[in-house]
């Protein structure tokens, strides 16, 4: 996390500010990202694809951060964006990513939402589905304009990550069964309003299991791409997906070069116009959760340290398992013996657990702490659970910060409720 590092006086730096500055001005809970990592590893993935000549646009997953500001940054240096709703779509316009660079996915996207990625123009819809190709195409007549339209398959391969994060399996609701897709294509390429301008896959997310299950499925998908054309239906545009997973804790996973080497090895050949859709592995390296110790108390079995961060706030270890490094901020005391503690939230249940039996130095009461690999599904999944305002976005770069969303205000956790009016005054 070359982001980071702990400096002997000021503590643990993201670039060159201290996140013990950023605690004192923002406040916290606070999501904080560093620019200069997301420019870098937007850069590397370009760069890995750009080294195997493949030509492919990145577009970043928006779900994993729709913060302005991380948009605009991405999208400044060339990243185009993958949306799943009207409010991501409107999130990487607001940023400034070009409509002709927005691929649109989603196993239920409403009419509306055709609607307005019909009036924007956007680059590409993905459909999921028999229904939706012929929602769309009834949308694109009504409005005279032409859809292009790729067919997200299902290729049933298992990518050996979290069930709840798995997708490329054939019980999972995500794509059409590939062995429906030739006759799918076929239709879809005859239907006004649409133009068929290709094929799409995303197997899962948080792949670390080796490659193996994205070279089975992108075989796959080089096969389907043969047989629409030798059907002669025309395939101009194959959209690999995402799921590029990082390691959280020590886990080994696989690098960029390796991802481009599956997608050369087995799309390199067949002259589509290539795309991928990550997410994580640009944004979650980026961002940690910088959050304080309430206090620590002596359970009868355990040391508890309570943070003013929850579950709310950060859901993945509560929702997946997940484990993320955590590391206080103040200068390292190297006198101080680590011993194990559970890390935990506010928050009226177990499962507010960041992490159990961790290995801490002694934390009182007001030091931080900063929660690592927060960048993706951290702040976008968060919740105000507990009626917990939604906690403040902070972008570093160099040694200067910005709070790029305000911490949510206790009246606006209120605001748009208001009492029947057959209620006594
Ligand atoms: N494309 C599609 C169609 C997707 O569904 C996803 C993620 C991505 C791209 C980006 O995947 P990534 O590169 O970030 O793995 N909340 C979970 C992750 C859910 C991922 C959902 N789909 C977590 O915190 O682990």
């Amino acid at each position: 996390r070359p982001q980071l590092r702990m400096d002997p006086l000021a503590g643990l730096m993201m670039e060159e500010v201290p996140l013990a500055r950023i605690a004192a001005s923002a406040g916290t809970p606070s999501w904080v990202y560093s620019a200069t990592t997301l420019r870098r590893r937007l850069a590397a993935l370009q760069g890995a694809l750009e080294d195997a000549r493949l030509g492919a646009q990145v577009h970043f997953a928006v779900k994993a951060n729709p913060n302005l500001a991380v948009l605009r940054t991405l999208g400044q240096a060339g990243a185009g964006a993958d949306v799943v709703s009207e409010g991501e779509l409107r999130a990487a316009r607001a940023a400034g990513i070009p409509a002709d660079h927005i691929v649109f996915s989603g196993v239920g996207k409403t009419l509306a939402e055709i609607r307005l990625a019909l009036a924007e123009d956007i680059q590409q819809i993905n459909a999921e589905s028999a229904e939706e190709v012929e929602m769309i195409s009834a949308v694109a007549v009504a409005m005279g304009r032409t859809a292009r339209v790729a067919l997200r398959v299902n290729p049933d391969v298992d990518a050996k990550t979290h069930a709840k994060i798995t997708t490329g399996k054939s019980e999972n609701k995500f794509g059409i069964a590939i062995g429906d897709a030739p006759a799918l294509y076929a239709r879809m390429s005859g239907l006004p309003g649409i133009q068929a301008i290709g094929v799409a896959v995303h197997i899962g997310s948080q792949i670390t299991a080796g490659l193996s299950a994205y070279r089975v499925a992108y075989g796959h998908l080089a096969d389907l791409v043969r047989s629409l054309r030798a059907q002669g239906l025309s395939v101009e545009r194959v959209d690999c997906g995402g799921g590029l997973g990082i390691p959280y804790r020590d886990e080994p996973a696989p690098s960029p070069a390796a991802l481009a080497g599956a997608i050369q090895a087995t799309l390199g050949n067949l002259g589509v116009q290539l795309m991928v859709e990550p997410g994580r592995w640009i944004a979650g390296p980026a961002g940690v959760l910088l959050a304080s110790v309430i206090l620590q108390k002596q359970g009868a079995e355990r040391r508890f340290v309570v943070l003013d961060a929850a579950m709310n706030d950060l859901v993945r270890p509560a929702m997946y398992d997940a484990w993320h490094g955590i590391v206080p901020v103040a200068p390292a005391d190297f006198t101080a013996v680590p011993s194990p503690a559970d890390v935990v939230g506010p928050i009226c249940e177990s499962g507010d657990t960041f992490a159990r039996q961790r290995g801490l130095p002694r934390l009182d009461a007001g030091s931080l702490v900063a929660l690592l690999d927060a960048g993706a599904y951290g702040a976008a999944m968060s919740s105000t659970y507990n009626s917990r305002p939604l906690a403040a976005e902070v972008l570093v770069e160099d040694d200067r910060f910005a709070v790029v969303r305000e911490r949510q205000t206790q009246d606006a956790l209120l605001a748009g409720q208001r009492l029947p009016d057959w209620f006594a005054a």
